[in-house]
């Protein structure tokens, strides 16, 4: 029976676009992910997030299960938009009412807040501007938390300036996949240095305004990258660079590392990288936030036998592997999730031990782990979603063997607490360990989610349940 370290933090996670709905109410301002999931052909069916889950207007509702489910701690995004309409400098109070209302209800309950300022929707109007191609929108996402600093710091547990800023960076500009749909690389390497200084001018503008106790932290997707053979360790160290330590080196080092920019040269000369930018983005952090689905199986292309492509990201126009033209993604071996993803916990523990020996002081919390299966409602009325669970206890064992191996592992978020609007796949592909009726927005417990109770209540791994094989 595998258990963790006391207060080990126990938690479920979503993102504003993902579940808030609301879209046009109470003078929210449009984002990216409005325009883009408006735009016909690029999220499956046609789904919009305008009405997601609700949960603006089911705040209560949703707050009593998190209660319900005996979690620790809660993280959600804030909606830029939401709060900063159009860009601009006036706070749309309404708009910061409803995150008032999630932050006291979280604590009136004892949950902890764990607040996302960016995960994915930017402001419109920035994006008209340039979005994170421009220098000036990482100095406004600075003053934007700051804003937030004000407002929430008294109460907000833990602060993670941006989800994911490789998907931002790479699916948004050079892919195209995500929003804002643009396919320029080196508009997107830009984007990633901007990326990386917004961070830093946020970390360092909560620092001033926030309570003393609350931490600080970033979540990135660091892939955990494997060579097919010994003589993938090219392709093994180019991937590296532009997927890990293109952000790993300024937040965490304070500089680029030196093959990125060798790599891509060919793609940009890196001059956005101004004096004293690299140390801003190194601010002191409290945490590592580490997001986690499965590995990457990487191999140096030969010159003529067929490509593979298996990277687990959509195929786009271009590919978001800037200058990795010669590098393919190896289609791993099963089982695989829904999203076509390989299920391998083993890759979630080493990722872990790296990162505590490349940074032994930085202690890690995982703020997204999860997986997409296609539920079934059963003539009971009961959602037996063995698949999940057997994720879920494959993955939590993994941290358990990471923790046992040296590394500070302070806690755990569950990838999602509720089906919601899967980015470009839409509402087809469900995460939730609540499902969602999208017709009725009626909210019903998966065995998942009575399976996780157990698990946080005990602080440790059920020793017998019904662990299942998973389907390949
Ligand atoms: C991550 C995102 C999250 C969700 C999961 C499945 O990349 O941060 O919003 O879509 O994948």
């Amino acid at each position: 029976m595998p258990a963790f370290p006391e207060n080990f933090l126990w938690g479920t996670a979503t993102a504003a676009y993902q579940v808030e709905g609301a879209a046009f109410e109470d003078g929210r301002g449009p984002s990216i992910w409005d325009t883009f999931s408006h735009t016909p052909g690029l999220v499956a069916n046609g789904d919009t997030g305008d009405v997601a889950c609700d949960h603006y207007h089911r705040l209560e509702e949703d707050l009593n299960i998190l209660a319900d489910l005996g979690v620790g701690a809660y993280r959600f995004s804030i909606s830029w938009p939401r709060v900063l309409p159009g860009a601009g400098d006036r706070i749309n109070q309404p708009g910061l009412d409803f995150y008032h209302r999630l932050v006291d209800g979280l604590r009136a309950r004892d949950i902890a807040p764990v607040a996302t300022l960016y995960h994915w929707d930017l402001p419109q109007e920035l994006e008209d501007a340039g979005g994170w191609p421009n220098r000036d929108t990482a100095l406004r996402f600075g003053e934007y938390a700051r804003r937030m600093g004000e407002a929430l710091g008294d109460r907000v547990h833990t602060w993670i300036t941006l989800n994911e800023p490789w998907c931002s960076a790479y699916l948004g500009y050079a892919s195209g996949v995500h929003a804002p749909a643009r396919t320029d690389a080196a508009a997107s390497l830009a984007a990633v240095h901007h990326l990386n200084l917004g961070h830093g001018l946020a970390a360092r503008a909560l620092r001033e305004v926030i309570d003393p106790a609350a931490k600080i932290s970033v979540t990135l997707n660091l892939h955990h990258i494997r060579g097919e053979s010994e003589r993938d360790a090219e392709a093994v160290r180019r991937t590296d660079a532009l997927a890990n330590r293109a952000f790993l080196g300024p937040m965490l080092d304070g500089a680029y590392p030196r093959d990125l920019i060798e790599d891509t040269a060919s793609v940009t000369d890196w001059s956005f990288v101004q004096d004293g930018d690299e140390a801003t983005a190194a601010a002191p952090l409290d945490l590592l936030g580490v997001n986690y689905y499965n590995p990457v199986l990487v191999r140096q292309w030969d010159g003529t036998s067929e490509r593979d492509q298996a990277d687990g990201h959509a195929n786009g126009a271009a590919s978001p592997w800037i200058a990795c033209d010669d590098v393919d993604f190896v289609r791993q071996p099963g089982p695989y999730t829904e999203m076509g993803w390989n299920i391998d916990e083993t890759g979630l523990t080493e990722l872990l031990l790296r990162l505590h020996r490349d940074y032994p002081e930085l202690p890690l919390m995982i703020t997204e782990n999860g997986a997409a299966f296609p539920d079934v409602v059963s003539d009971d009325g009961h959602i037996h979603d063995e698949q999940r669970v057997d994720y879920l206890r494959r993955h939590l064992t993994a941290v358990t063997e990471a923790i046992e191996g040296g590394a500070d592992v302070q806690g755990y978020f569950l990838w999602s607490l509720m089906d919601n609007f899967e980015w470009a796949h839409g509402y087809a592909k469900r995460f939730g360990i609540i499902r969602v009726d999208h017709d009725t927005q009626v909210r019903t417990w998966k065995d998942s989610a009575h399976w996780y109770r157990e698990v946080v209540a005990a602080n440790a791994l059920p020793a017998t349940d019904q662990v299942t094989t998973t389907a390949s």
